[in-house]
């Protein structure tokens, strides 16, 4: 990967942590001078942008002018309004995308109902023609009585080649979240709002999905919550709490997180998402996640030990 691409997907990835409502980063003094020894030799705008980010060092305030103000940073006043990935999403808005499928669940069992959406999500042409070269469309797992439905957002590189959501990184990072929680993978069901990997031009990261995509998927989310009757339903980072409570751009996940919503009579539980706690893995964040599943377990009425309480603190 040239360092001009590098450097692009590190500032997309901080803006995208901005909007995720992340105040601070830690930089690693030891990459700050990588960062800095591979920039330095360059010209570009972006390097001359992240070199001077990264020139104090240490603890960087995302929000702050004064040590890192991405919008400046970026030369775009739009960003302080609106969080970066927003763009992305409104960008994307175009007319001609299909409009959202309409669903009847077929009488039955919940297996039967399962089984129908399933044929329907992998006949589905519209999520057949956004897959990339040789990747599946994904549909959720799990267990059908599970009580707790954890969404994400979108597939990523592992669960696009292996039509399963949440096995890569993120996947396996909440899957020790929900063990955690005194409970295993197979007891929860695993949905995603998206049915496929948005594509974009490069050969790495993740692009946010437009709003065309999401309210294109989310008929297939809500009818699998239908068909499962969580208890609970998770909301994982901001992608999931737009597409679950409705789009919002100036919703911000520190504000509706650690307390109850309400998602059709279901009580839905808003958290960070666990590609957060993987690109900022503080103590801090970490306990603010497993606070919100102390309250998932509370409302559960699942046992909670000392241990448990006390997690990451
Ligand atoms: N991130 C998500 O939001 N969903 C997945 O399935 C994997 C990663």
């Amino acid at each position: 990967m040239k360092i001009e691409e590098a450097t692009y997907a590190l500032l997309e990835e901080l803006k995208r942590l901005r909007s995720e409502g992340l105040k601070e980063i830690y930089f690693d003094e030891k990459n700050v001078l990588a960062l800095e020894k591979a920039m330095n030799s360059r010209e570009s705008d972006h390097s001359e942008n992240l070199v001077s980010i990264l020139e104090g060092k240490g603890r960087h305030s995302l929000a702050s002018s004064e040590s890192f103000n991405l919008s400046s940073s970026l030369g775009d006043s739009k960003h302080a309004e609106n969080p970066p990935s927003e763009e992305i999403r409104q960008k994307g808005r175009n007319s001609s995308f299909p409009s959202a499928p309409k669903l009847e669940l077929p009488e039955g069992g919940k297996a039967e109902k399962w089984n129908w959406l399933k044929d329907r999500v992998m006949s589905c042409e519209t999520c057949k023609q956004q897959l990339n070269p040789n990747a599946k469309v994904v549909y959720g797992v799990g267990n059908l009585d599970a009580e707790i439905f954890f969404c994400g957002e979108a597939p990523g590189a592992e669960e696009e080649q292996k039509g399963e959501p949440f096995v890569g990184p993120a996947g396996n990072l909440l899957d020790r979240i929900i063990e955690a929680m005194g409970i295993s993978r197979d007891s929860v069901y695993l949905g995603n709002i998206l049915n496929w990997r948005p594509q974009h031009s490069q050969a790495y990261g993740n692009r946010p999905p437009t709003i065309d995509e999401m309210e294109f998927c989310i008929p297939y989310l809500m009818a699998q919550i239908q068909i499962i009757r969580p208890k609970v339903v998770v909301a994982l980072g901001k992608t999931a709490t737009d597409g679950l409570l409705g789009h919002n751009p100036k919703r911000r996940l520190s504000d509706c997180r650690g307390r109850w919503n309400d998602l059709e009579g279901i009580p839905l539980m808003v958290t960070y998402h666990p590609s957060y706690l993987l690109h900022n893995p503080s103590k801090m964040s970490k306990r603010k996640v497993w606070e919100d599943m102390l309250m998932v377990m509370e409302k559960l009425e699942m046992p909670i030990s000392q241990k448990q309480k006390d997690y990451f603190i």
